[in-house]
């Protein structure tokens, strides 16, 4: 029978009502199958780039006798917002803040040596021999405009060293900075370096170059504008052709600087001459970070038109620990960006880390000798002897085929009988000559068949 419509609902359209939901049903939102924007994979096909700047990086740290530390990604907000300081981009745009569970104020970490200077206090370094010598490397994050060489969620090394006020120290810095880079391969890079001097020196500086630009204010671009108010050494550095124009005959810090920094300046320069580094003086190198004293620099590839990223930087910030709270103590760092160091590495061609490939193929026949070539296999890894196999491939055939395409010396070869009998058949794949060698003499065998006890070469020193 028709339901009746009732009075009420007459000549209205019925919306039907949708079922509430069951207590344990939930709205269900797709997996979006997508790396956040400026976030990137590092994918198989990449690694070995990465692996040869992780070698070399590391290489050079023990060289120069830096000790590793990690640190944590996440760490109190104010901790960066102290020490980088208020009116950054860092701080005032990029930082990835959040609010914990607990209700802590935390951030990604923007870069490393706040965190490193937390670690060194915390930890109690100022008791270690000076200079305490720090490698670190990770990942860092800054909410920047993505393109290529900037990346929301990039990759750094860090060198930092405290407790050595003398210049030799900028000089070895530097010197580091620059031996990774030509390690790596990228032959054509320029040192810049400047001055920015300590906070007495740069209190008279600033109150000059504020003046200066004040009488230029109305060529200044926008944000310039309000850099004036907060940052003014940061539009020496900005990028749009009026500022750098402005810029141009601003007063430079290095003729302002006191004493004890135009003495550690020029310290420098010496060692950096008797070094032969490629560097300039560049008077307009301030750096987006406020911690700073006295040497700031940056490592630059080349010098083609139209580049503008750099591939590291650093400098002196001899304030920083006793800001925090620690003792006084003189410290400098920098840091590479390992995403523009390989971004460099493709274009300049370097070569990239080359893995050992296996000489020995493990084939194997028949259930009985399947299940003992994974022990055979792993006693040969013990034993350093890198070895290949393709355990899912039954026929013989085309397990060999395989062994060839490897281009492997010798062929183990594992069947019913000789499991049976303890022994396996070694087969010289250049001469096809095939002998049968007892398990326990197996290893022996193979070693010195290959020509070397030294089998699998784990260092590719540079
Ligand atoms: P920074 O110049 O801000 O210095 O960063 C160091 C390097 O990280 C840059 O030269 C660049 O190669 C890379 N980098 C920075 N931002 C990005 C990004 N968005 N995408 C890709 N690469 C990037 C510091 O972070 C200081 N903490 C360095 C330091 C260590 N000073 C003293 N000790």
């Amino acid at each position: 029978m028709p339901k009746l419509k009732n009075k009420k609902t007459a000549g209205k359209k019925i919306v039907k009502k949708k079922a509430p939901l069951a207590k344990t049903e939930k709205i269900v939102e797709p997996i979006i199958l997508q790396t956040l924007r400026g976030m990137k994979d590092i994918l198989p096909a990449d690694q070995p780039y990465w692996e040869q700047l992780r070698r070399v990086t590391e290489r050079l740290a023990r060289d120069y006798g830096f000790s590793r530390i990690d640190l944590p990604v996440v760490e109190y907000s104010n901790l960066f917002i102290r020490s980088i300081g208020e009116g950054t981009d860092i701080v005032d745009k990029e930082m990835y803040n959040f609010v914990t569970r607990g209700g802590d104020k935390v951030s990604l970490r923007p870069e490393f040596t706040a965190g490193i200077c937390r670690s060194y206090i915390q930890n109690g370094m100022n008791v270690l021999a000076k200079p305490v010598k720090l490698f670190s490397t990770g990942s860092v994050y800054r909410y920047d405009r993505p393109q290529e060489g900037r990346y929301r969620e990039h990759h750094q090394v860090n060198y930092d060293a405290f407790g050595e006020q003398d210049p030799i120290l900028d000089a070895q810095m530097i010197q580091v900075a620059h031996r990774v880079v030509q390690s790596l391969g990228i032959k054509s890079v320029q040192i810049q370096v400047n001055s920015i001097g300590c906070p007495v020196c740069r209190k008279d500086y600033i109150e000059l170059l504020t003046n200066y630009l004040e009488s230029k204010r109305n060529k200044l671009c926008q944000n310039c504008k309000k850099r004036l108010e907060i940052s003014p050494l940061r539009i020496l550095d900005c990028k749009e052709d009026k500022c750098s124009q402005v810029a141009a005959n601003a007063p430079q810090s290095i003729d302002h600087l006191c004493e004890d920094c135009r003495v550690h300046f020029k310290t420098l320069l010496e060692y950096l001459d008797e070094l032969d580094l490629p560097y300039i003086i560049n008077p307009h190198l301030v750096r987006g970070l406020d911690y700073y004293t006295k040497t700031v620099f940056e490592i630059w590839s080349g010098l083609e038109e139209g580049r503008k990223n750099s591939l590291g930087g650093g400098g002196r910030y001899d304030k920083l620990i006793k800001m925090m709270g620690g003792e006084d103590t003189p410290a400098i760092g920098f840091a590479l960006g390992m995403e523009r160091i390989i971004l460099e590495m493709k274009r300049v061609q370097a070569k990239s880390y080359k893995p050992p490939k296996p000489r020995v193929f493990l084939a194997q026949l028949g259930n009985l000798a399947k299940k003992k070539s994974l022990k055979l296999f792993s006693e040969l890894e013990k034993n350093a002897i890198l070895v290949a196999e393709s355990f899912g491939r039954g026929s013989l055939k085309s397990q060999l085929k395989v062994a060839n395409r490897l281009g492997v010396e010798l062929t183990l070869i594992l069947g019913q009988k000789e499991t049976l009998d303890g022994t396996v058949i070694v087969k010289n794949m250049t001469t096809g000559v095939q002998e049968t060698v007892s398990m326990d003499k197996l290893v022996d065998h193979i070693k010195k068949k290959l020509k070397t006890d030294n089998v699998v070469i784990y260092h590719n020193h540079n």
